[in-house]
Order: structure tokens, then sequence, then C-alpha cells
């Protein structure tokens, strides 16, 4: 596929490490020797850096350390010489205050990890939400030839003989535990059978939607997203990847040849069929703007209403991803969209997306729908403006009960999380159904990080009423896992003055979905009043890393990225020092 001439060995990028004859290569020979390698075990051979997250501390990863053998058995065997190289991990479930805080991080660590070392070609291997777009921001502006290697999903959670969904069956037994439905024994019983196997959430969370965007994207191999983490044929696919990373070293088919604006369409395509998680707007923008490539919301709810979601899994759906695999999996949606992809796009394989597309079928029409029985028409994702986000925000339309689309309610308004936390179950909480309840400083400075606080808790009374969705909106983001009627990503955010940063209790919000406003019915002459009298909060880092992204995050509209990062900027390497 690349038209560009295959390499020699004297053209590899680590030949400067290598193959020179003088006293640093020294160093670096004797040194390789010390690590026990022959010299014809490396002489002349793409070096492979695998950019592995595995850590003891991300459930999501236990098996990247068996995997990343795999992937060096493929590259040993294709000829290249295999160098792992740690990265941090990124775990979800740990990492406080949020992972997307250090998504950027990750980034840079892969961007510098690739440029200071004596990298060919790299294999990304993260699925745990923030390290794949993380791997790829970083290889992007770097610009080797790489190729993803994702976690899989863990198999389905079990539970008094039905299953469980990552994230979602969390937050629904968590209500009907406040509820008082179900005993502190079932709750008990969740907790050990929702998580039960190496890989990552299982629902359509942002993990899922990430590895899967990669894949649409073209840079796993053909139907690597979607095979669950313990299953022998992700073991193959590691190794299959390890041997094709070494020709496309040869082939000098790098990241920026495969991520172009075709590939972002597809990606946000799928993502949309998928039903996926909302948190892929921020990623994708981001690392579009890596690659050069133009995207913005108003592309996304432009795709969002010809795009239907044909994907039956939870949170908007009934599935889940190990079922999603065995009824055809990520090829399989795909051909059922291939008039809505862009199928000329390359691919790591070196074939194009539609001719991995070939002989993709789909096994079982409810968990992957046909586009005669669609789980939602179209608007998967919508994206809302007004004078409450002036810049965008963001919601995810089939998540949400239907009769909140068009909804006017008064404002119950909490300053931070601690606040909420402290009164939202409050007997004397002035609140109803009706309520539009909004949290501020939950975005990117302000929580800081924007973490996934956006499916704000319904007030224990009204659960104990039945009530089970109504009306949030945030300047934070959702795990995909999540569901409701959750305004997210308003932008600006109230930290540095957005609007959402002047509401009062009692102010009415009106939401109106199909015609993709978000209003505070507050004239201008009183918002204007309390924009005067508004003052900056503090910042929350005054030194490390905090006070980096601080001083260079963007807002949620343009992807959170650092200023100085989040662009293609040039590509080339650093002057070279002996
Ligand atoms: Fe790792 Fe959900 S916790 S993907």
């Amino acid at each position: 596929m690349s038209a560009k001439p295959r390499k020699k060995p004297d053209e590899l990028r680590s030949h400067r490490w290598y193959g020179v004859n003088d006293l640093r290569s020294f160093g670096h020979r004797s040194r390789t020797a010390q690590m026990g390698y022959h010299r014809s075990e490396y002489a002349g051979k793409p070096v492979i850096a695998i950019i592995n997250t595995w850590s003891e501390i991300n459930p999501c990863h236990t098996h990247f350390r068996q995997r990343a053998e795999e992937v060096k058995r493929g590259i040993w065997q294709a000829g290249g010489f295999p160098v792992e190289m740690p990265a941090i991990s990124l775990s979800e479930p740990f990492q406080k205050p949020t992972t997307m805080l250090y998504r950027n991080l990750l980034a840079m660590e892969t961007e510098e990890l690739l440029r200071s070392y004596p990298a060919d070609g790299c294999v990304l291997m993260g699925g745990c939400d923030k390290t794949t777009p993380a791997l790829i921001m970083g290889a992007l502006s770097m610009n080797l030839p790489a190729i993803f290697v994702p976690a899989g999903p863990m198999l389905r959670g079990d539970y008094q003989g039905g299953f469980l969904g990552s994230g979602s069956d969390t937050w629904k037994y968590w209500a009907e535990l406040r509820a008082g439905n179900i005993s502190e024994q079932d709750w008990r019983e969740v907790e050990e059978g929702i998580a039960r196997s190496p890989g990552h959430c299982m629902t359509m969370g942002t993990a899922s939607t990430m590895t899967s965007a990669t894949e649409a994207m073209g840079l796993t191999l053909p139907g690597a997203a979607s095979i669950p983490a313990p299953d022998s044929r992700h073991a193959q696919m590691a190794s299959q990847s390890g041997k094709r990373i070494v020709d496309m070293v040869w082939e000098d088919l790098c990241i920026r040849d495969i991520v172009d604006a075709r590939a972002i369409h597809n990606a946000v395509t799928t993502v949309l069929a998928l039903g996926g998680s909302t948190n892929a707007i921020v990623h994708l923008i981001a690392l579009a703007r890596r690659a050069g490539v133009a995207l913005d919301l108003e592309r996304f709810d432009a795709l969002a209403r010809r795009t239907p979601v044909l994907a039956d899994v939870r949170p908007s759906g009934r599935f889940l991803m190990e079922d999603f695999y065995y009824a055809g999996g990520l090829r399989g949606l795909m051909s059922r969209i291939t008039d809505l992809l862009q199928p000329d796009a390359p691919t790591v394989n070196g074939r194009s997306l539609g001719e991995n597309l070939h002989g993709a079928a789909v096994h079982n029409p409810e968990v992957i729908r046909p586009r005669d029985n669609p789980l939602v028409a179209s608007d998967g994702l919508a994206v809302l403006r007004g004078n409450l986000a002036p810049d965008g925000a963001v919601i995810k339309p089939p998540a949400m009960e239907a009769h909140l689309q068009r909804h006017t309610g008064p404002a119950v308004v909490f300053d931070d999380y601690n606040d909420m936390a402290a009164r939202i179950d409050d007997p004397a909480l002035p609140v109803t159904a009706d309520s539009v309840i909004v949290l501020r400083s939950a975005g990117p400075q302000g929580a800081p990080g924007m973490p996934e606080w956006g499916q704000l808790p319904i007030p224990r009374k009204l659960l104990q009423q039945g009530v089970r969705d109504m009306v949030r909106i945030s300047d934070a983001r959702m795990s995909g896992t999540s569901y409701g009627a959750c305004v997210l990503h308003v932008a600006p955010e109230s930290h540095v003055g957005g609007p959402l940063a002047l509401v009062r209790d009692g102010d009415l919000i009106a939401l109106d979905v199909p015609g993709r406003r978000l209003e505070l019915k507050v004239d201008e002459t009183e918002l204007a009043a309390r924009r005067a009298a508004w003052t900056p909060p503090a910042p929350r880092f005054s030194r490390g890393f905090g006070a980096l992204y601080l001083k260079h995050v963007s807002q949620a509209n343009e992807g959170c990225d650092f200023d100085f990062l989040g662009h293609a900027g040039a590509a080339a390497e650093d002057p070279e020092i002996h």
C-alpha cells in the first residue's frame, strides 16, 4: 500500500544507535551485549518498541505481561528486535482524581520514549479508557510505524443466574440498594461477580468505544478490538501484530499515513453506530488535532443525524461485548454501514478498510441489528448550544428517558462535588422530579481533570418515589457505562467563567435535544450583573504536573490536549545529539 520504497537496514532509525562505528554506538552495542543479546540478534533489524501499560494496579491489563511475550514472539519470527518499554498505566478504577488528568502525561511519555530511544516502529498496548487515546496521541506526534494491540473486553459479569455489565450495573444496583430494593448481601454478590476476568470494561464504555474507534481508524489488525481478553484468539492477535509491525517498518508505513481525514471519519461514524461513549468526542478531537485533521463538535452532530445505532450493547442496549464478539464483532457491525464509511482508508495490514471487511458477517441480528431495525434510527449523540453552553455541550439521547428530551425546570445548584455529596440526599433539599440538577467545578480545570462525575446522583427521596432519570447538567464527563439525561462537557467550564458559574437555585433551564438547545432562562442584564460579580477560583495546583496541566489544558470542545502538543506540528527528529 505504501508508495514509499522499502527501507534498507542502514536507513533504519536505530542505525544511528547500533549501525555506525563511533564511541556512542560502541556503548549501545556493549550495553545490549550486557543484556545477553549477541550482535547477530539485532544488527540490521528493526527495533520495535512495545509500549506496555501493564501495571499491578490496572486490572484491565493483567494479561499484558503475557501478551507482551506473544507480541515479542511475532517480532522475533518476522526478523525484528523487540524492546518492551513500560509506560504509566492510567488505571481507571484506582487513579484519583481521574485518569483524564494524566492522559496527556501518557501521551507525552509515549512520544518521548519513541523519540529518545532507538525505536524504528512500535506496538502500543492499551485498552483501559485513557490509555488508548493517550498512546495514539503520542505515537501520532512521533509518527513512526505503529500498530495497536487492544486489551480486549473482560468476560460477562455473573450474578444470580443473570449477567452483569461493567459500570452500568454498578450504578443500577447502587440505586436499588439506596432505594432499599436489594440487600447488602445482594450488593456483595454484585461486587464479587461483576469483574471476573482480565480485560477492560465489557459494556460499550469508553474502553470498548475507543478500541473500536482505533480499529475503525485502521490501527489494529482486522477484528482485533472485539476479541475478549481471555480468548486464545486474543493471544494469536498479539503475536500477529508483532509480526506485522516489522514489515510496516520496512514498508515505512507510518501512523500518519493511516490516520487521515478518512480514518477520523470512519472512527466517528463507527463510534456512533456502536452507541459509543461521549468520552470519544473529547479523545477523537484531541487525536485528530495531533494528526492535523479538522474535527469539531458540529461534525459529530452532523454524522450522528445520519448514523443509526446498530449495536444493541449496554448501556444503550441489552447485550455485552462478549455477545458482540460472538455476533460478528466490529467487522460485522462495520459491514452493515459500509455506505457510511470511507472504505478506501488505509490500515496497518496494508489493505484498505473496505478490503478488510470482505467476508465479514453478522451471526446474531439481535446483538448487531440490521439497518431496517436499528436500536436507534439516528442521534446516538447530540451536541447542544445555547447561552448556557456557548462552546457546546453533549448528551447521549439513547441513554435518557425520552420524556426528558424537551424539558424545562428549576435549577438545583451544587458548587462542587463535595457540596453535592453533602446535600444531595438531604430530605430538606428543595428538589422534585422536574428539577434540573447542576454541578459546577467539574471541568478540565475546575475538578481538575474533568472527571466522570457527569451522571449526577438522583436524590434518595426521589429514588424512593420511583424516579430513575432527571435532567442533570455539568462541565464533567460521564463514564461511557453510565446512562441518564445528563448534559456533559459544558464549555466553557464554570471554573474559567463559563455561564454555568452564573446559575442560581430556582433559575429555569430549558433542554431541547431535538432542537439542540440548552438555555438559561435569565435575562442578559441580570446575567451581566452576575458575571461582573464573579471572581475566578484559585488554581487547584501550584506545583508539579498539576500546575503544568492547569497552565496548558484546553477546553472539552478542543479535546483537552495541551496547547503546546495539540496540533500536528513538526514530527521531525530532534537534532542528532551524540
Ligand atoms: Fe479499565 Fe473500565 S476500568 S476499562
